[in-house]
């Protein structure tokens, strides 16, 4: 016993007395969807198959509101929502600690829910270092669009070689079938709305990012179930990209996988050239051009249009350039949007991992406030 005692003692003196452990919960993992494939040697795997943590608080669980799904971004996992890679407990604890029951999801073919490459031209695709300082961890930096020299927020100086950057890295998983997302975002939706069927009673979807992209197909299969949205800094903007490129990008509008409009959007044409769409050009890289429906009668978002929506965009990210026009997008399409921009609540300095920087505590205090309001 003592020696026990002796070896936890010695265990805190190393340093884990420092950490947080976070919320006491209770964990069960499993897989949602997925198909078993033919392979040549006559056997089969399983492909598209979504992995599923689902945690729930040891204390105080109430059963109102609704359970939460998290849903990654691209070159991510559901490791995104556990402790934050400085070793302080990150959005799941804040949630449990509310009273919260949370699943967190692998996107289909990333991380957890593997992908055997089959054809030759199967790639995985993974995010260097350099690109996610650029981008994510250090962006004042690099100063790739106007707002990134307002970033303050990372612990560390977010490049390689600091030990908080280099835990975050590693956390990284290539992403699977970069050219055609519409297959990639099909697997995702498929397994989340096998979730939301299994849980069977209403939830919140919310998802970051390219995750972000899973929050409206996960709400177009699942209406009825799906009580809420909220979209952190999601990808867009409408149909053609902004910042890094001035490529046409999905042709859904939000998303690369078919949404339900009414009127409909046939199969059988591109989905782009159905719209009537309207280019605001603009020489100030802060705001960027958008992308819009013709006013005249637009097509509307026929399964999202009844379910309260919430999308947040920092300071310092380079959706500061351009989630305002996905939100004006969302409107046009007849959805209910409350568009958060966090300078607005006072918070300053966040980057597009918010959930992962010093305050991010006060930012999920602020979803959680939309939430139960
Ligand atoms: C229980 O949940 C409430 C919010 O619903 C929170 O304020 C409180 O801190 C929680 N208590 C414990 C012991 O976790
Ligand atoms: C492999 O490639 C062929 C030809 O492009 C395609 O028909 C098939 O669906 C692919 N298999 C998988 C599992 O993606
Ligand atoms: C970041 O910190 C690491 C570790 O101290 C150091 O090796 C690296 O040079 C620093 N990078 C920058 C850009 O300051
Ligand atoms: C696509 O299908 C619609 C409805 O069935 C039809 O009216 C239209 O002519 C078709 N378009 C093409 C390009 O085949
Ligand atoms: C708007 O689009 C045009 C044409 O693609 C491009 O030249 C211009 O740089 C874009 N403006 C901004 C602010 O990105
Ligand atoms: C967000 O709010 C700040 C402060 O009011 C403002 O400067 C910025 O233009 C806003 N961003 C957008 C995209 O509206």
């Amino acid at each position: 016993m003592r020696g026990i005692i002796a070896v936890l003692l010695g265990l805190r003196v190393a340093g884990v007395s420092c950490r947080s452990f976070g919320t006491p919960h209770h964990r069960e993992f499993f897989y949602t969807s997925g198909q078993y494939i033919s392979e040549t040697s006559g056997d089969s795997i399983s492909r598209g198959q979504v992995y599923v943590e689902h945690l729930i608080p040891a204390f105080n669980l109430t059963t109102e509101p609704e359970p939460l799904i998290f849903i990654h971004g691209g070159g991510q996992t559901g490791t995104n929502w556990l402790n934050k890679p400085d070793g302080n407990p990150g959005w799941s604890s804040y949630f449990l600690e509310k009273g919260y029951e949370v699943y967190i999801i692998d996107q289909a073919f990333r991380g957890r829910s593997p992908w055997t490459p089959v054809n030759s031209s199967d790639t995985l695709t993974a995010y260097g270092a350099r690109y996610a300082a650029s981008r994510y961890t250090a962006p004042e930096k690099f100063n790739l669009w106007p707002q990134a020299k307002l970033h303050t927020r990372w612990p560390g100086n977010g490049t390689k070689g600091d030990s908080i950057f280099d835990t975050y890295y590693k956390s990284l998983a290539p992403n699977a079938y970069l050219d055609d997302p519409a297959t990639q975002q099909l697997a995702v939706q498929a397994g989340v709305a096998e979730l939301i069927d299994q849980i069977g009673r209403p939830v919140t979807v919310v998802g970051h990012s390219q995750g972000g992209i899973m929050v409206w197909l996960a709400a177009d299969a699942r209406p009825n179930l799906v009580k809420r949205i909220v979209a952190l800094e999601p990808s867009g903007p409408p149909f053609i990209d902004q910042v890094f490129s001035q490529e046409a990008a999905r042709p859904y509008g939000l998303t690369d996988a078919p949404l339900t409009y009414d009127p409909p959007i046939q199969a059988n044409t591109s989905a782009e050239s159905q719209f009537r769409l309207v280019t605001t050009g603009s020489t100030d890289p802060s705001i960027g051009n958008c992308t819009l429906q013709d006013p005249q009668e637009p097509r509307q978002l026929a399964n999202l249009k009844d379910i309260p929506t919430l999308v947040l965009q920092t300071q310092a990210s380079y959706h500061a350039v351009y989630d305002w026009c996905t939100v004006e997008f969302l409107r046009q399409a007849g959805v209910s949007v409350d568009y958060l921009n966090l300078t607005h609540v006072g918070i300053y300095g966040n980057a597009h991992l918010f959930f992962l920087e010093e305050n991010s505590d006060q930012i999920a205090g602020v979803v959680r406030e939309w939430i139960e309001k």
